[in-house]
Formats: C-alpha cells, sequence, structure tokens
C-alpha cells in the first residue's frame, strides 16, 4: 500500500506532480485562457463585491493560506486576512455580509477550523471550503467550495494537501483577477501555461533526492534550525519548520528573511543550520545579502536556488537548485526540498515518520 516507498510521507512526497495535475485537470484549460471553476463561477457576484477575503486554517493549511493571501493580493487585487481558526473563534472577530471567508483543511474535520466557519456563518459572510476530502464535515458546512483532488494523505505530515490548497487557490486568484479585469491577457495567459508546467518542475525538483540525503546527514544532530524566505515564500519558511519540528522533533524556526536582525540573529553561530529560500524572483538581492550576514556569524547555510544560480552558491555551504518559474508559482517548488531535508532527517534519527508523537492526522478537538 505504500507503493515500494518506505513510508506513507515519501509516497505522497512523490505523488505530488500527479497531484497538482488531478487538481487542476478540467479547471485550467491554458490553450484556451480560461479557468474552469463552478464554486467560483456560480458565487462571481459575491467574490466581485466582497470587501476582503478572510482565511481561516490550522498547521499547514494555515501556511497555504498564507501563500494564498500573496497570490490572491497580488494577482487578483483582492485584500486578504489569514487568521489561526482557533484565535479567530475566540476573538470576537468583525464580519459582515460583505466578507468571504475561505477555509482550507485537507481532512474537512479540524474541530477549530469548523467552529469558525460556523461563527462567520451566523454572522453573515459567505463562506468557501478547500478541503481534500470529500464529504467531510467542513465540506459540507460550507456554501460552496472546490476540492482539492490530492488522493488520501496518510502521514501525518502534509505534503501533497499543501502543495494542492495552492493550487486550488492560485487557480481562484487567476480566475477573480480576469473576472476583475485586474490583469492584462498576456500577464494572465502566461500565468496559466505556467501552471501547467508546474508538475513536471516539481519531478524535476524531486531529482535533488540523493544530494538532500546527504545533506540532511550532516545536519541530523542538530538542536536547531532556522528557516528564512520573503515575500511568497515566507510561508514556504514556516512550512519547513513546522515539517521538522513535527517528524524529527528537532526544534526550528521560520522567519521572514528580514526580521533576523530584529531578533532571531542573536542566535546565529555555527552550530546553527539556516535554510535560506534564495529564488531568483522575488527580493532576490535582499535575501543575498541577509545570506551574507548569516554567513559573517558562521552560520551553516542550506539554500533553495533557481537553476543555474551562482551568486548564492559561492556564499552557501550547500545549495539545492529548483526549476525557474513565476514568482507566484515558487512555493509549488521550494517546498518540496524542505519536505525531503525534514524527511530523511526523521528517518536517520529513528522517528516514527508517519505516525510522531503526541499527534493525530486530524484535530477534531478544539
Ligand atoms: O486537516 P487540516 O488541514 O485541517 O489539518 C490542519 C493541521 O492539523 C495540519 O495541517 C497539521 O498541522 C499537519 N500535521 C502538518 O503537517
Amino acid at each position: 500500500e505504500k507503493g515500494g516507498y518506505d513510508h506513507f510521507m515519501l509516497k505522497e512526497i512523490y505523488e505530488q506532480p500527479r497531484a497538482i495535475k488531478d487538481t487542476y485537470r478540467g479547471r485550467l484549460l491554458a490553450e484556451q485562457g480560461l479557468v474552469k471553476m463552478s464554486g467560483i463561477e456560480q458565487n462571481m457576484e459575491k467574490f466581485l463585491n466582497a470587501n476582503r477575503i478572510i482565511i481561516v486554517a490550522c498547521g499547514t493549511s494555515w501556511h497555504a493560506g498564507l501563500v494564498a493571501e500573496y497570490i490572491f493580493e497580488d494577482l487578483a487585487r483582492i485584500p486578504v486576512e489569514v487568521e489561526y481558526a482557533s484565535e479567530f473563534r475566540y476573538r470576537n472577530p468583525v464580519i459582515t455580509d460583505k466578507d468571504i471567508l475561505i477555509a482550507i483543511s485537507q481532512s474537512g474535520e479540524t474541530a477549530d477550523t469548523l467552529a469558525a466557519i460556523k461563527l462567520a456563518k451566523e454572522r453573515g459572510a459567505f463562506v468557501f471550503g478547500v478541503c481534500n476530502v470529500v464529504g467531510s464535515s467542513i465540506a459540507r458546512e460550507t456554501d460552496a467550495g472546490a476540492y482539492t483532488h490530492a488522493g488520501p494523505e496518510i502521514g501525518v505530515a502534509s505534503t501533497k494537501a499543501f502543495t494542492t490548497q495552492i493550487t486550488v487557490l492560485t487557480l481562484m486568484a487567476l480566475r477573480l483577477a480576469k473576472a476583475k479585469g485586474v490583469f492584462s491577457e498576456t500577464k494572465y495567459r502566461e500565468h496559466l501555461t505556467e501552471l501547467a508546467t508546474i508538475p513536471s518542475k516539481v519531478e524535476i525538483a524531486l531529482q535533488s533526492n540523493p544530494l538532500i540525503e546527504i545533506i540532511a546527514d550532516v545536519y541530523k544532530d542538530s538542536t536547531n534550525c532556522l528557516y528564512l524566505g520573503r515575500g511568497y515564500n515566507f510561508p514556504v519558511a514556516l512550512e519547513g519548520a513546522l515539517k521538522l519540528k513535527e517528524i524529527s522533533y528537532i526544534h526550528a524556526e521560520g522567519y521572514p528573511a528580514a526580521e533576523m536582525k530584529h531578533g532571531p540573529i542573536a542566535l546565529i553561530d555555527e552550530h546553527m543550520p539556516v535554510f535560506v529560500i534564495a529564488t531568483k524572483k522575488g527580493h532576490y538581492e535582499k535575501v543575498v545579502s541577509n545570506i551574507q550576514e548569516i554567513k559573517s556569524r558562521k552560520g551553516k547555510i542550506i539554500a533553495i536556488v533557481t537553476e543555474g544560480d551562482e551568486q548564492v552558491r559561492d556564499l552557501a555551504d550547500h545549495v539545492i537548485e529548483v526549476p525557474e518559474t513565476l514568482e507566484s508559482l515558487t512555493p509549488l517548488l521550494t517546498t518540496i526540498p524542505l519536505q525531503l531535508i525534514s524527511y530523511h532527517i526523521a528517518v536517520m534519527r529513528g522517528c516514527n515518520v508517519d505516525q510522531p508523537r503526541n499527534l493525530a492526522k486530524s484535530v477534531t478537538v478544539e
């Protein structure tokens, strides 16, 4: 049932090219320049008249929500707030019937996310679900939605759910950008065509696995790690840190790279591995200077870079390449090496990768 893989997590990491394709199949018609999503079409007026979108989720799904904040604001020019479902539901939030709540949940059973949906509905918001499990409680409770077609995710550490959530949210943002007319036809078409190349680019990113295993061996005994990214890749840094924490039990923190100088830089010494997402688009030069700051404090740098990068290669202790893509789509690629590094470190430490201690696949209690 693990399809020849040692663990479900590894199988699910490798399923991502297919899972992403299954998620956009029938929705992304790149050649015709169309995005078709019935949940959006049927509620287009609501989306176009919304004052803002509030995204609620937990854990990895919350990280997908943070990526979506960048996507929706950048591409569709709709204001977005992203909230932990558990905080949102208990802070008497200001919600009106001009708000749209998007709830993201792989399992569709997360208690806090479900409770946040109920609260938003009571206060008149329109609620849209992005779930993986068909017929789940959240899928049933929402007014409309779009499923991710990741297939069953068994490993407690979420992998393909994350990339397929980002795929659905990207399609939504593109559809809305088109409807709002905020995107030139050329840019719109470019995004559609590029999204269709992502599965094969994920495939290429997965080819770094042997190198990542070697890097994992160097850092497997670390007690702390930092993950840094900016813009679209700041949430990817958070997700990389969460993955490492939950399956290898190594303390890790994700930060926006520019926040380093406001505190975390004090942690850096020769024992601190720092994973930096430094792809060519998206504040590249700024990230390079962040890398220089880490290097001058003797931190160990493992950088995720764009294919062919030379500048970071000269500075970093290790580089892992991903193919080039549009900035808004980079999280779909940069997250792959971070999933693999956590996987290998956890295996090397003898951890139960698929069922880490103290964790359940879905958190149905608050
Ligand atoms: O099923 P959900 O997407 O609602 O689950 C949310 C979180 O519990 C989940 O993403 C959790 O953080 C994962 N174990 C992370 O890998």
